[in-house]
């Protein structure tokens, strides 16, 4: 939606074709009948009456002039066009500059928008609407204003100096403007460039009654200092000027030439004109003035002189050239055949001389500063120098459309040259898109029919048989050209072209519309008869005496060169038709855009439209022809999303959503729609409508579905609104009961712990108390936390004799849970034990059953293993060959000592199962039945001193046996268990006793000290001193 100007609502694109009775249609591709000029005409008349002054043909802009301000051109309006699509949105010249813009910044391809129409139309309105729409949407550095700023100041001095007021158009540019604004890379203008063309510089001598002079000449008389106007001699009078009253109107009420004064002034600065610079452009002006004044008369001898003494003398002032050579240019003319002769000319040449003088200063003025607005705008920044490469340009092209008067001169014949090419360029621009477009969709293009105007191009400019080309010829040739010579000479080149006419070529009927001096073009706008009469004068300039001005831009302007040359200069033509062609050149390289201005009315009132005079216009900027050719194909095109976004609802199968892919979505609405195939075609990512008609039904479908649709929207809007609330209000029950359950469920929990903490501290008081309600969790908890940490911690090996404190009531159970456990343990103890392993456990005991706590050697035998026989193979063959059938079942090597010496020997003491022997070597020194053994002493201490008692009455015993061993406990162990004397086995605390013959006994006295020392003592007892051991 849109809201335009006046508050009304206007609807966009599409919406609007359902409203087309109202405001026709925003796109005239979408005109039902779109070969009728009428109805084309209908259709702006329509659009003018709502104030809607743009309209489309395609991308082709057409605006009617308003002839008074809308409010259509805010910053709102600006931003509202930034980045939207063309389409998307009501037509306006800020689209164009937006789509302009994106394409530029997109395809990173340079752009052009060519703006015609014809004088008083809007072109230079438009194209400063273009300018302000980038200075304000496009991004801007501090750096880069000083560009923007000069961009949009370089208008109003142009304006000054090529714009005058008009029966047309107060305001109407009299030169022809093509201005490229350059962007870098982030899409800042950084620098312009301005071409101009073909100024009117007749103006500068003359003006049609109700015309004015160029504005620059008014706003100086106005607005200058008094001081300044005195310095060049001028006065604050407009009427004192024949240059200027020529038209009969230096005062116009729609001009403010003061204040517009001021704004060049500004203007000037801010682009960066020096002071000097400003004075001698000021000079030239006033020198104009005063050229005007300038009069001639006859003298005595009837030669013509100047009679305005005093023009003469600021004239020389103001342009810095030598008073009388200035006299005699404009009183005499050079005889560039005849060497440095002069003649005198003629009063009527003198004042032809002195016009001419006029026009050039000001044109090659006009040209310096365009030169010097260029150098001002030029993209020079060092800083930015390396992003040149990826700057991108928007050309500006302001031109007259076709001129058709009631006397066309040459000037009129360039405008419509100009045009003729540019039409030229569109056709081709315009045909080379559609099916590049087309192309790039995969649909086949159709030929379009539509008028080439190449024919007319080439009737003008073609080498050697083009008008130009023989206007050449004829002003090139020896001897004076004649209006006359030419015209025949181009009846006979061109006689016979379909596009061209003269008075003697036509027949019977057009004969009478064509003069004699004349010729007829049939453009392809339309006819237009060109006068010849002039049209070779005009070719050439008078340039002598500017060439040696003091003035520095008229110095600059006129070469010496061109002054002293032999050479003829171009003509107007030629020139005028290469600087046509290098423009066409630019515009090619460039894409193109264009907005083709229309003016309603020629009284300049708004809200007048003048039918006859649009239709006039319509014609004349081809309007018919470009939508010809953009309604060759198909009238409308949209990218399959916007498309089906519009008229999903009118397709169950598309409605709410598509899913698939857009192609088919738009595929399955249209054959819904009940669409023929001849009456579209779907393209890559667009679907092509061949007629305006098949649209119109569409959006008659829609707009006649919108009411059910809204119904829908607001019962479904409702049905969502209300199960939200429903949703809302349930979420909201169950947090609330689910938020209520878990916060009881934790206050709970903290009761129930408080509680037992309570009963914990008040069962701890309780503890030692009989059981009761106070301390019954305690004592609970107590034995359930025993018996848990049994449960996890049980002792872990026979050994082990860790055990938890019971609570006292637990103490019995804990007894016999310990006993029970230590018995398990030792049950499966013993299912693992080996037989060796067995044996040697039972020997252990035996020995602690005699030794434990009886000698003080015990404690270090207990964790050394016994053994089976200490002598392994020591054993003497012969010896056990002695023993025969009784084996020797535990050998050690033994030292016996003497019953009566006590001398030691070394002897083995070997045990078989029924008897001990002492052997020596080979030798068995003494054998003790086990039968006969009484028993066996050892000490307390710490010695390995044993003493084996037999029965001395025995004859075949020896006696008590004295013996040492290091293995003491084990020997002792053995021969007590294989003779059974466990319990005969005897410790003595301070000495053993013992036999030595039959009565006689003999001592052994045990006593403690630092080492073994075994000795005789006093009284015939043997001394034996055990080590002590060391406190463990
Ligand atoms: N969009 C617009 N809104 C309001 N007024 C406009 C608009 N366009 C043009 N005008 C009015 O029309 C006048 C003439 O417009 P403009 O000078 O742009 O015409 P032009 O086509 O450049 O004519 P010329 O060929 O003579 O230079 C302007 O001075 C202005 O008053
Ligand atoms: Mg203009």
């Amino acid at each position: 939606m849109e809201v335009g100007g006046e508050g009304r609502v206007h609807r966009v694109m599409e919406s609007t074709l359902t409203a087309r009775d109202r405001v026709g249609v925003q796109d005239f591709v979408l005109l039902e009948n779109y070969t009728s000029e009428a109805a084309f005409i209908e259709n702006l008349r329509r659009r003018f009456g709502e104030k809607l002054i743009y309209t489309y043909i395609g991308s082709v802009l057409v605006s009617v002039n308003p002839y008074k301000d809308l409010e259509i051109y805010s910053k709102a309006h600006m931003e509202r066009y930034r980045g939207v699509s063309f389409y998307e949105i009501s037509p306006h010249i800020y689209a164009v500059s937006d789509n302009t813009y994106r394409a530029m910044r997109t395809e990173r391809r340079d752009q052009c928008i060519l703006i015609s129409g014809e004088s008083g139309a809007g072109k230079t309105e438009a194209s400063k609407k273009i300018l302000q729409y980038y200075a304000t949407t496009c991004p801007v550095t501090d750096h880069m204003s000083t560009i923007r700023d000069r961009l949009l100041q370089s208008n109003p001095v142009l304006e000054a100096f090529g714009n005058a007021k008009t029966l047309r158009n107060d305001n109407s540019s009299r030169f022809g403007k093509y201005m490229d604004v350059q962007f870098d890379f982030r899409g800042a203008p950084i620098g312009g460039h301005i071409l101009n063309y073909l100024l009117e510089k007749s103006r500068v001598v003359h003006q049609n009654h109700g015309e004015r002079n160029f504005h620059i000449f008014y706003q100086l008389l106005e607005g200058g200092e008094q001081d300044q106007l005195s310095k060049l001699g001028l006065e604050r009078n407009a009427q004192k000027y024949h240059y200027l009253v020529k038209g009969c109107c230096p005062r116009v009420s729609s001009i403010n030439d003061k204040s517009d004064w001021k704004t060049v002034r500004k203007a000037l600065t801010v682009i960066g004109f020096h002071e000097e610079e400003v004075e001698d452009l000021l000079n030239i002006i006033a020198s104009v003035l005063h050229l005007g004044n300038t009069q001639f008369g006859e003298g005595e001898d009837g030669e013509t002189q100047i009679t305005t003494e005093p023009q003469l003398t600021y004239l020389s002032k103001l342009l810095g050239v030598d008073g009388p050579a200035l006299r005699e240019a404009l009183t005499h003319k050079k005889l560039t055949a005849k060497g440095e002769e002069v003649s005198p000319l003629s009063f009527e040449q003198a004042v032809a001389a002195r016009d001419a003088l006029a026009k050039a200063v000001y044109g090659r003025a006009f040209t310096w500063l365009v030169a010097k607005i260029n150098q001002s705008l030029a993209f020079k920044d060092e800083v930015y120098n390396s992003s040149k490469g990826s700057s991108s340009v928007i050309g500006l092209l302001d031109i007259y459309g076709f001129e058709v008067f009631q006397h066309n001169s040459f000037e009129q014949f360039c405008i419509n040259y100009c045009n003729e090419k540019l039409q030229q360029l569109f056709i081709k621009l315009t045909l080379k898109s559609e099916q590049e477009e087309y192309e790039a969709e995969g649909i086949t293009w159709e030929p379009v029919k539509y008028f080439d105007n190449k024919i007319i191009c080439d009737l003008v400019e073609e080498k050697h048989k083009g008008f130009i080309s023989i206007l050449d010829e004829e002003c090139l040739r020896p001897g004076e050209p004649s209006d006359i010579s030419f015209l025949e000479k181009l009846e006979d080149t061109l006689g016979g072209h379909a596009h061209f006419v003269t008075h003697k070529l036509a027949n019977g009927k057009t004969r009478k519309a064509v003069g004699r001096e004349e010729f007829r073009l049939i453009h392809y706008a339309g006819e237009v008869n060109y006068t010849v009469n002039g049209e070779l004068a005009n070719q050439s300039v008078n340039s002598r005496t500017a060439g040696s001005s003091d003035n520095q831009i008229l110095s600059q302007c006129f070469h010496r060169e061109e002054v002293t040359t032999q050479k003829r200069p171009e003509t107007a033509a030629t020139q005028f038709k290469n600087s046509l062609a290098k423009l066409i050149e630019i515009l090619m390289s460039k894409e193109p855009s264009y907005v083709r201005c229309i003016k309603p009315n020629d009284a300049k009132q708004s809200g007048r439209f003048d039918e006859a005079l649009v239709r006039h216009q319509v014609k004349y900027l081809g309007l018919m022809e470009n939508l010809r050719v953009r309604r060759a194909g198909f009238a409308y095109r949209r990218r399959y999303e916007a498309f089906l976004q519009r008229y999903k609802s009118l397709c169950p199968g598309t409605w709410p959503n598509w899913q698939g892919r857009l192609a088919d979505g738009v595929a399955t609405l249209v054959q819904h729609l009940g669409y023929k195939p001849e009456e579209y075609k779907l393209g890559k990512t667009k679907i092509f409508i061949r007629f305006p008609k098949t649209l119109f039904t569409t959006e008659d479908a829609l707009e006649a579905r919108r009411p059910a649709l809204a119904l829908t929207l607001q019962t479904s809007w409702r049905g969502y609104r209300e199960r939200a609330k429903y949703h809302r209000i349930r979420n909201a029950v169950i947090q609330s009961a689910w938020r209520g359950m878990k916060s009881r469920r934790k206050a709970r929990r903290r009761r129930h712990a408080a509680e037992i903490i309570r009963k914990f501290i008040k069962g701890f008081i309780y503890r030692h108390y009989e059981r009761c309600p106070e301390n019954e969790y305690f004592l609970d908890h107590q034995r359930f936390s025993f018996l848990m940490t049994l449960v996890r911690n049980p002792p872990k090996s026979v050994l082990d004799k860790s055990w938890p404190v019971p609570p006292p009531s637990l103490t019995e159970a804990s007894e016999h849970l310990c006993r029970l456990c230590m018995q398990n343990m030792m049950r499966a103890y013993c299912r693992r034990i080996q037989p060796e392993w067995k044996k040697q456990m039972e020997q252990k005991v035996v020995a602690s059953q005699i030794f434990q706590d009886q000698k003080d050697s015990y404690p270090q035998s207990v964790p050394k293993l016994f053994v089976a026989s200490r002598l392994g193979r020591e054993f003497n063959l012969k010896v056990i060959q002695t023993l025969g059938n009784d084996k020797v079942k535990y050998g050690v090597a033994v030292t016996k000592y003497d019953r009566r010496g006590y001398k030691a020997r070394p002897r083995q003491l070997l045990l078989t199962s029924s008897f001990a022997v002492l052997v020596a070597e080979a030798k068995l020194k003494q054998r003790i039945d086990y039968a006969a053994l009484r028993s066996i002493s050892v000490s307390s201490l710490t010695d390995g001193f044993m003493v084996l008692h037999v029965p001395s009455e025995d004859n075949k015993q020896k006696s008590d046996v004295v013996l040492q061993c290091d293995h003491v406990i084990e020997v002792v162990t053995k021969l007590a268990t294989m003779a059974d004397k466990k319990n005969k086995v005897n410790i003595s605390q301070d000495s053993i006793k013992f036999a030595v013959a039959r009565g006689k006994e003999g001592v052994i006295d045990f006593t403690s000290g630092s080492e073994l020392k075994v000795a005789k003592g006093k009284k015939g007892h043997l001394l034996v001193t055990a080590p002590q051991l060391n406190p463990r």
